[in-house]
């Protein structure tokens, strides 16, 4: 009774895809897949029509793939300073006749193209869009989900514009955010704090009305890898914080007590080490100044 919802993530975040099609980016390449950490100025080239039958074609794959209704498309962290200066999308842009204003830049609204586009192909084939509140940036695609990551301010809007939101803001939502500030005595990290008590403070619908708040599908956490090398660590991030989301979903506000959750923490504690599972001690926090061993 899962239904796992996959990720293509475009126009950004494609450096890896770049460096196999090296035609679909802006300046051409050559491209390498990266080493390091961080996000590329490489991008898929929004003027090269190529560029949309990639999407459609990764796309098409996926859905066969996937039987979800929904398929996520992404749409963050993408940079526009290849698109400024490639004479493809800039010639896709005046052929669309969009006009940068106050708000967005051409090129903003250059990246609402892209993901209409992906948006309209899965909906000619029953499937609906999820992407970042980055989304939100030059237009919203009409029918799609939104995932709010930079804080709760994306989702908040999106729901006032009665669009579905789901709430992952990285200040509560990033499982891969250190879990004590004296991260010495943590595995390294990207960094961030993402206290236990933090998570189970959530309240995904604050500052919406009754009939936003309907728009809030539900929350979710994100465990982003790059810093994250083994399956124990993975367990190290989210145990016990995922009990902590998961008591967010379901309990009404009123009901919710983070004190009863505690101690009711130690069951499930019992639980962790019976199946060998490599949790964080909840209450180390404390302990931690007199630690001496590193995790
Ligand atoms: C994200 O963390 N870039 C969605
Ligand atoms: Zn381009």
């Amino acid at each position: 009774h899962i239904t796992v919802i996959p990720e293509i993530d475009m126009p950004g975040h494609m450096q890896a895809a770049l460096t196999s099609y090296p035609e679909l980016g802006c300046t051409g390449g050559p491209y390498e897949v990266w080493k390091i950490w961080g996000i590329s100025d490489d991008v898929l080239c929004a003027g090269n029509d190529e560029t949309l039958k990639f999407i459609d074609d990764v796309l098409g794959e996926i859905i066969e793939i996937f039987p979800s209704e929904y398929i996520h498309v992404g749409g963050d962290e993408c940079p526009k300073v290849r698109w400024k200066t490639c004479p493809k999308c800039q010639a896709r842009i005046k052929a669309l006749g969009i006009k940068g204003d106050k708000k967005h830049s051409a090129e903003a609204y250059l990246q609402s193209f892209i993901i209409t586009h992906a948006e309209k192909f899965l909906n000619d084939k029953g499937r609906q869009i999820i992407g970042w509140d980055e989304i939100l940036e030059g237009g919203l695609a009409p029918n799609s989900t939104v995932m709010s990551w930079r804080g709760s301010a994306g989702g908040i809007k999106a729901a006032q514009l009665g669009h579905d939101v789901i709430m992952t803001p990285n200040d509560y939502c990033y499982f891969d955010y250190y879990q004590s500030e004296d991260t010495r005595h943590e595995p390294f990290a990207i960094g961030g704090f993402v206290p236990l008590e933090k998570v189970y403070s959530l309240n995904p619908t604050a500052s919406l009305t009754e009939e936003q708040a309907k728009h809030i599908l539900g929350t979710q956490a994100n465990l982003w890898t790059e810093y994250i090398p083994t399956s124990e660590q993975v367990e190290y991030m989210v145990l016990p914080r995922m009990a902590a989301l998961a008591e967010v979903q379901w309990t009404q506000l009123e009901k919710k007590d983070y004190t009863n959750f505690t101690t009711r923490l130690a069951g499930l504690i019992g639980l962790y080490r019976r199946d060998g599972l490599n949790y964080r001690e909840p209450f180390r926090q404390q302990a931690d100044s007199t630690a001496t061993e590193k995790k």
